[in-house]
């Protein structure tokens, strides 16, 4: 009998300390235990504290100035090419054609190819009439690539929506983190081409692949 009480206090004591405290909330800061002077432990390390003083520095601070130059990853490049960057032309509009400095030949086309089926697909569909595979998830909204008013859209405008997506609550979002200029030209000019595939007739088939094909 007696060990069973004492099994029993036993299990009590390891059940409470072991989940006792767990979830506890304190304000007030833990007991050292061992004094910090014999067992220094991290917390005591020293160690440079952000928008701190130290003095190895000259100008006695701790945090350091970015190297001029620096542009900060969250804001937009305002670099001396608008065109490449933002798809603007000096005159603040949207431009129409490519950088002069992109190189608009078919690598660039299937370069946008690759790009856009990762990136674009899932919405605005392998052939851009916005049934990608979202569609199926409630997502109406995607707009088709072939309707006058997109076919019309400056090459700069649809840059820009790349960058920082579109609609009232961004049901596009941007792709500014994640694709980067030289790629969303590419993807512009793979757009163009899904555009121009649809607007194709019998006299774009070369005489050669009509003959083929039994066409007149
Ligand atoms: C999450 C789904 C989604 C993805 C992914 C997506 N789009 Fe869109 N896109 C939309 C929606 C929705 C709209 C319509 C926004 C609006 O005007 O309300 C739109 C609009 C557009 C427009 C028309 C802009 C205008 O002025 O009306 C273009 C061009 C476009 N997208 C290109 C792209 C390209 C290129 C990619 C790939 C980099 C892409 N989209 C990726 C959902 C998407």
């Amino acid at each position: 009998m007696r060990n069973v009480y004492l099994i029993t206090t036993f299990l009590v004591v390891l059940t409470l300390s072991v989940l006792g405290l767990r979830g506890g909330y304190f304000t007030k800061s833990p007991i050292d235990v061992f004094p910090d002077t014999l067992f220094p432990g991290m917390k005591f390390t020293s160690k440079v504290r952000t928008q701190g003083g130290f003095s190895f520095f000259s100008d006695g601070r701790s945090d350091r100035l970015p190297p001029s130059g620096v542009v900060a990853y969250s804001q937009p490049f305002r670099g001396d090419d608008s065109v490449l960057y933002l798809g603007k032309a000096a005159d603040g509009s949207w431009v129409r054609g490519y950088p002069a400095s992109l190189k608009v030949d078919l690598a660039f086309v299937q370069r946008g190819r690759e790009r856009y089926t990762i990136y674009c697909s899932p919405c605005h569909g392998n052939v851009g009439d916005g049934n990608g595979i979202t569609k199926r998830y409630g997502m109406g909204a995607t707009p088709s690539y072939h309707d006058d008013r997109i076919r019309n859209l400056p090459e700069g405008d649809i840059f820009d929506v790349i960058t920082n997506g579109k609609g009232p609550a961004y049901q596009m979002g941007g792709y500014a983190d994640k694709i980067e200029p030289k790629d969303r030209w590419a993807i512009i000019a793979y757009v163009r081409s899904l555009q121009r595939a649809q607007l194709g007739t019998i006299n774009d088939v070369p005489a050669q692949v009509k003959t083929e094909l039994g066409i007149k």
